[in-house]
């Protein structure tokens, strides 16, 4: 089977192709990754055969030059799953532009190829962010109304519809994943995990947005891969099928428990302006996986644990992470803007 996974240069894609390359066999992977902010070259050197391999091959490039998925999709494919995206809500603030070109746009495209040529199967990594904001006791299912609340979601919402509108045209087969908030190592050292680990670390304040009373299902990043290939093997043509985990905790409690983990000072956390617009919670009800015989493997306390020590023990991937972010002069104005009244 060969596969064209996008955005696999990122987090949760980086974690795809890990997770599949050791085990799935007979599987080849085109990787495709324009590098943005997010992507880093870096993050697919340790995977298993490394980034060039007959397995493997990486692509530098983005899901929105049809030239160029024209080309790879003419290689002959069984299949898309498509994680490319802008994926920062901050980031999103400034420039929903660049969210509505990479996020929208950019599935179109696929989509457009799919129409002229056979791609096999497309899965799209959508978010719970899309039916905006509910409690863990009102979840929603994947029927639930989109009410996205920050131009992440929005974006991300557009491209699930317009997914469903191919659909309707009969040429394609897709179908639609919705996770939660992943965490796991590999993650961009600017989503919390990550940022308040090393932040411990050099000893530096934690910034909560808020209150801190703003809460979050968190989803061990192998559980949810594992969701994405038993959706893109197993799933219904046409199908949304949401990912939760049943691990809502608040900000402030996550951010208590990376203290305790790292023995850190509890007083190295400080409520600082929130975000605009922040979505108090979002809940998903995934007894529709379920039924495709899924269940969350990981307990979050250990998850957790193994990932905060991850980030301690990997110092030159983040470094190196940060370094690469922070050369880029468009990033290093977002952190400055963004982060100089929040530390
Ligand atoms: N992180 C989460 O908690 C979470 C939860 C549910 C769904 N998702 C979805 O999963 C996907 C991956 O998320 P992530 O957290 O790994 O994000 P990430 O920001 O770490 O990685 C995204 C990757 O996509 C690449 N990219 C961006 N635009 C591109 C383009 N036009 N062409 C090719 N590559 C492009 C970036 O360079 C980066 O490597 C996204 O679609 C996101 O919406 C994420």
């Amino acid at each position: 089977m060969k596969l064209l996974i996008t955005g696999t240069a990122g987090f949760i894609g980086s974690n795809l192709v890990r997770y599949l390359l050791s085990t799935v066999d007979d599987l080849s992977i085109i990787s495709l990754d324009s590098l943005e902010y997010a992507g880093n070259l870096i993050t697919l050197e340790t995977i298993p055969g490394g980034v060039a391999s007959e397995r493997h091959r990486f692509v530098l490039g983005s899901i929105c030059d049809t030239a160029l998925v024209e080309s790879l999709v003419a290689e002959g494919l069984d299949g898309i799953i498509n994680l490319a995206a802008h994926t920062h809500v901050d980031r999103a603030y400034y420039h929903p532009e660049l969210f509505i070109r990479n996020n929208v746009e950019g599935v179109l495209n696929l989509l457009r190829v799919a129409e002229k040529c056979p791609v096999g199967r497309i899965l799209q990594v959508s978010t719970d962010e899309v039916y905006g904001a509910a409690g863990p006791d009102n979840p929603c299912d994947e029927n639930a109304p989109l009410r996205p609340g920050n131009y992440y979601a929005s974006s991300k919402a557009a491209a699930d519809l317009y997914i469903s509108a191919a659909l309707n045209f009969g040429t394609i087969d897709a179908v639609i994943v919705r996770g939660t908030n992943n965490f796991g190592p590999w993650q961009y050292p600017e989503k919390l995990i990550p940022l308040f680990t090393r932040r411990i670390l050099r000893g530096e304040t934690l910034p909560l947005y808020g209150d801190g009373r703003q809460m979050r299902d968190w989803l061990f990043v192998n559980d949810f891969c594992r969701a994405i290939w038993l959706v893109f093997t197993k799933g219904v043509r046409g199908q949304i099928y949401n990912v939760g985990a049943g691990n809502h905790i608040t900000n402030a409690e996550l951010s208590r428990k990376l203290v305790t983990l790292l023995k850190a000072d509890p007083a190295l956390i400080r409520n600082v302006a929130d975000r605009p617009g922040h979505d108090f919670c979002y809940a998903v009800n995934w007894d529709k996986i379920k039924g495709l015989g899924w269940t969350v493997h990981t307990n979050f306390d250990t998850a957790l644990a193994e990932t905060v020590a991850w980030y301690r023990d990997n110092p030159e991937w983040v470094e190196t992470i940060m370094k690469t972010s922070r050369s880029n002069p468009k990033d290093h104005a977002f952190f400055e803007r963004h982060y100089r009244n929040r530390s």
